[in-house]
């Protein structure tokens, strides 16, 4: 198969036709890759067994790993989902009002017609009204549901912009509607709205602060276990991952940058090309010298410009031959959040000082 990628024009006829012939190919059942406002997805008629099992073979995905599907309107979303509680639905319709279009994933029981491929079996089903007129014009032309992951090879780092698909997936994908960087940069958040408290499974855009405002209090399941220090998950728990090492150095500010200081020299004096990512208020007062690389993660009081590009710079670290990247932790709070999900999620080893 030959990938076309098609730049998407802010408007005119050449963006209908663009949106036009990539909802032509969703419909025929083909795999079309579309930027969101989060990563950019790898879509397919969510209607269709055989065409959301084609995401599975094209990225290498476990087929235990569910979709998400992209909707363009609440009565879409309505027509996915089976059976529903009045207290889902009073839920629902708030978090819809105040996040869709946006970055967050509602789950709620399966209608009967959804194919198994996009539920991995389970009996609820993930939605979501992505915030960006390519998507929205995407979902619009074809008529359908779109069911998308990220649009990344498993295991790699989620795609911010078209040229990441195309490293990860040509040759496995129809079309690539290029609409430019994402904004966000980090998968949307992701809540179960079906156990007895409302549940957050995936930090991202929408922050635990934002659904607490709407809902009350909500629960998160964070996968990391209390009260470790040092942690060193096999290589079957890393996600989102550079090929090299990461290394996620997290406390006081001032011991964190000390401590990288410190595993810099440790791990140069191994000869190894060593990366550093790190905040602009951290490099303001060390330069890492010895590093082969100096990545500007972005500015810690606006967590915002750390998530848009953290995932392009975890493949600028692969395509620059780093084999140890050394990253400055942040504070885990609102966007931070989902930063700090994924970075730990990277990193092989995450090193904790007091
Ligand atoms: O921002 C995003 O969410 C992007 C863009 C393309 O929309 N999509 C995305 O999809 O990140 P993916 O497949 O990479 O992540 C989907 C996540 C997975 O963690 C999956 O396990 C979870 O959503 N998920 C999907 N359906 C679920 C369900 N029924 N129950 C629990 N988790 C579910
Ligand atoms: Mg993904």
């Amino acid at each position: 198969m030959k990938t076309i990628v098609i730049q998407v024009p802010e408007a005119g006829k050449d963006r209908e036709e663009a949106l036009s012939l990539a909802g032509a190919a969703i419909k025929d059942g083909k795999l079309v890759a579309f930027p969101t406002e989060t990563v950019y997805g790898l879509g397919a008629n969510a209607l269709s067994q055989e065409a959301t099992e084609g995401i599975f073979k094209a990225k290498g995905r476990p087929q235990d790993n569910p979709l998400i599907v992209h909707v363009d309107s609440v009565e879409m979303a309505l027509s996915l989902w089976g059976e529903l509680s009045s207290k889902w639905q009073e839920q629902f319709q708030l978090l819809a009002e105040h996040f869709w279009p946006g970055p967050l994933t509602i789950i709620g029981p399966v209608a009967p017609h959804i194919p198994p491929a996009v539920t991995a079996g389970l009996d609820t089903v993930a939605v979501r009204m992505p915030d960006h007129p390519v998507a929205l014009g995407l979902i619009r032309h074809s008529g359908l549901p779109i069911a998308a992951p990220s649009a990344n090879r498993s295991g790699r780092p989620s795609p911010t912009r078209a040229g990441h698909v195309l490293e990860d997936l040509e040759g496995k994908v129809e079309i690539i509607l290029d609409g430019g960087p994402t904004g966000i940069g980090l998968e949307s958040t992701v809540l179960d709205l079906v156990s007895t408290e409302p549940t957050v499974l995936r930090p991202g855009g929408i922050t635990l602060e934002d659904l607490a405002g709407v809902l009350g209090p909500v629960g998160y399941i964070s996968g990391a276990k209390k009260g470790e220090r040092v942690r060193s998950p096999g290589m079957k728990y890393r996600h989102y991952s550079p090929e090299g090492r990461v290394l996620l150095v997290e406390g006081p500010k001032d011991k964190v940058l000390a401590k990288m200081d410190a595993l810099l020299a440790t791990e140069k004096a191994q000869g190894k090309r060593v990366g550093v990512l790190a905040s602009r208020e951290a490099l303001a007062q060390r330069d890492f010298s010895q590093a082969d690389l100096v990545l500007l993660a972005g500015e810690r009081k606006a967590p915002e410009t750390i998530s848009a590009n953290l995932f392009d710079h975890f493949r600028t670290f692969d395509h620059r031959g780093i084999e140890v990247a050394i990253m400055e932790g942040i504070e885990p709070r609102g966007l931070g959040l989902a930063v700090m999900n994924r970075a730990r999620r990277a990193a092989s080893k995450i090193i904790i000082v007091e």
